[in-house]
């Protein structure tokens, strides 16, 4: 039987390079949009066996070249996301509401069999964030325009391929003093990229009619004490200081000047948030898929590289010891 064909937008991400893999060895074939093969072409082209992928460059509003790849399209997959805006159009409205309606128009008009777009936990309760707000427009105009569409929302996504929890233990070994917004007390749910990643797969494999799924990990953690676990992870002791929110917003003005920032006012807004399921819709675990990866035993596996001696590291192969410091 002919395999079919996910059109993946965003695909040289984290979560893509996950997705790419899983989709791929489950004799599904994928096309990959880029905005620069040069620069991503190699890590998108591993994640999958030499006949299972193509990898199509383009800008994400050259329309005409992105209407051709739904022709032969059977599934979609948008994965496009930004964390701050940037230059003239990658603001935050072209990114996550303008660019995942117009995928849903030619998802319509090329009657595809299912449409997955990615959007983020929380975003419905943070209206004071432009983040929150362009994905939650996005959500909205989404399910307008193609019914065959679901929208997952994780909680914050880890994987030894992150932003997240290999950003967070190098500042942590460079920094003597760490900051905690909101007195580290927002709540998160992380939820590993395999675990996700699974999700997208049963619902393009299985089919899915909820409109919406709040994607989690096992357990709620605060800010603090992810990164209590990061420090015992690295074997590090660092003062983790609560910002008063004056100074947090001073710091995220001065972060939000470098080219990627540590921190912006519209994250720090965000910040507020407790990043939960919010109850009124399913969340993966409603649908039969909960996820079952804890962080730190995940993180455990690759942390060792943010250990004294990294690779050398007495610990790498003693992970008995690390139990009996926890
Ligand atoms: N990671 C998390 O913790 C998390 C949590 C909640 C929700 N999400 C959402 O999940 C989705 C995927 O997350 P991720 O962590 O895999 O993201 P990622 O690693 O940052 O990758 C996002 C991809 O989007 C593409 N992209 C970024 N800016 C773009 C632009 N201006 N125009 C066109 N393409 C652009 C990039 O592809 P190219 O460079 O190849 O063009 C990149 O590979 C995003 O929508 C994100 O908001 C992530």
């Amino acid at each position: 039987m002919k395999a079919k064909n996910c059109l993946i937008f965003g695909g040289s991400g984290q979560i893509g390079s996950f997705l790419i893999r899983k989709l791929t060895k489950n004799n599904l074939r994928v096309t990959v949009v880029t905005r620069n093969i040069h620069q991503r072409g190699l890590k998108i082209k591993t994640q999958a066996n030499a006949g299972y992928i193509d990898i199509i460059e383009s800008n994400i509003f050259e329309e005409k070249k992105i209407e051709k790849l739904f022709i032969k399209a059977d599934f979609c997959i948008n994965l496009i996301g930004i964390l701050y805006e940037k230059r003239k159009g990658d603001t935050f409205k072209n990114i996550h509401t303008t660019f995942p309606t117009l995928v849903a128009k030619l998802c319509r008009k090329y009657n595809l069999e299912h449409f997955v777009h990615v959007s983020a936990l929380g975003v419905n309760q943070a209206k004071d964030s432009k983040y929150a707000i362009s994905k939650l427009e996005g959500e909205k105009n989404v399910l307008e325009n193609f019914s065959k569409s679901t929208i997952l929302r994780p909680s914050v996504v880890f994987s030894n391929s992150d932003n997240f929890s290999t950003q967070f233990m190098t500042l942590l070994n460079r920094l003597p003093v760490f900051p905690l917004y909101y007195s580290g007390k927002t709540k998160f749910m992380p939820i590993h990229c395999s675990d996700l990643t699974n999700i997208i797969y049963h619902i393009i494999s299985e089919g899915s009619d909820t409109k919406i799924i709040e994607c989690v990990g096992p357990e709620m953690l605060t800010f603090k004490e992810i990164l209590e676990i990061l420090l015992n992870l690295i074997n590090k002791k660092r003062l983790l200081i609560p910002f008063p929110l004056p100074i947090a917003k001073l710091s995220a003005k001065f972060f939000q000047l470098f080219p990627k920032p540590l921190l912006t006012e519209d994250q720090l807004r965000l910040l507020k948030y407790d990043n939960v399921p919010s109850g009124k819709y399913k969340t993966n675990s409603d649908i039969g898929l909960p996820s079952k990866l804890y962080f730190k035993n995940e993180v455990k596996k690759y942390s060792y590289m943010w250990r004294d001696g990294g690779e050398f590291s007495s610990e790498k192969y003693n992970l008995g010891d690390l139990e009996k410091k926890s």
